[in-house]
């Protein structure tokens, strides 16, 4: 089975997605953070933003496994090496877009996630997996909540882990992020049309994922 969890940056998906799969027993799949690894890549290499071919050719040349640890959650390797923190930095975050919007890079992306989805029940997490990825899932939802309520809740992970950022920059982030994410040609940031949307504005973790679970059958699966 799988579950696919589309929606803007803050909007909950990350915290719902691994608390439903903790929950299911399902494998988490954060897309995102693909994008993420491939994007720290070419930053370690001073790869120039415009050259689409050497970014097309580096994405084909990398490895990125997310390793399961515990309940729902991950260790992101790239090539091997642990970068699971590395990838939350803010300049990766703003560069992320430059490889999410190369249609090759994420035909190349997009294979490993299919990848992984061939191997059962999973929860996965993006802006395009309930469209492109996978249009066939099972269960679509679409989060959302007010952009205040998403900022504030980025500055909160930001501080989580002691990256010291001031609320303006966390502010441009998130909407220059909103407008290339749902802007861009390629496979841009929308909801399916047979997507489950849910304002999380709201909604604490646990009501999020209680919302969920009355949408999933979960007959015939051991919870
Ligand atoms: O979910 P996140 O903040 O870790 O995602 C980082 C960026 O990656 C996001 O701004 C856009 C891109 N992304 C994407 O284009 N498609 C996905 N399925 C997931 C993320």
């Amino acid at each position: 089975m799988i579950i696919t969890i589309d929606g803007p940056a803050g909007a909950g998906k990350s915290t719902a997605a691994k608390a439903l799969a903790a929950q299911l027993h399902f494998l988490y799949m954060d897309t995102g953070a693909m994008y993420r690894a491939v994007t720290l890549k070419a930053l370690r290499k001073g790869i120039d933003w415009q050259d689409r071919a050497a970014l097309i050719a580096l994405t084909r040349k990398t490895t990125v496994v997310l390793r399961q640890v515990g309940a729902g959650d991950l260790q992101v390797l790239l090539d091997g090496e642990d970068v699971s923190a590395a990838i939350r930095q803010v300049d990766v975050t703003e560069k992320t877009q430059y490889i999410a919007q190369e249609p090759v890079v994420r035909e190349v992306v997009v294979s490993w996630q299919r990848k992984i989805g061939e191997q059962g029940n999973v929860v996965i997490e993006g802006r395009d997996v309930g469209t492109v990825v996978f249009p066939k899932a099972r269960y679509k939802f679409y989060l959302d909540a007010d952009a205040e309520q998403r900022i504030a809740r980025r500055l909160k992970d930001f501080t989580a882990q002691d990256e010291k950022v001031d609320t303006a920059t966390v502010r441009k982030t998130v909407l220059d992020r909103d407008q290339s994410d749902m802007t861009r040609k390629a496979s841009p940031l929308k909801k399916a049309d047979d997507a489950i949307v849910i304002d999380t504005t709201d909604l604490t973790v646990e009501q999020t994922v209680a919302k969920m679970l009355g949408y999933i059958d979960t007959g015939g699966l051991s919870l």
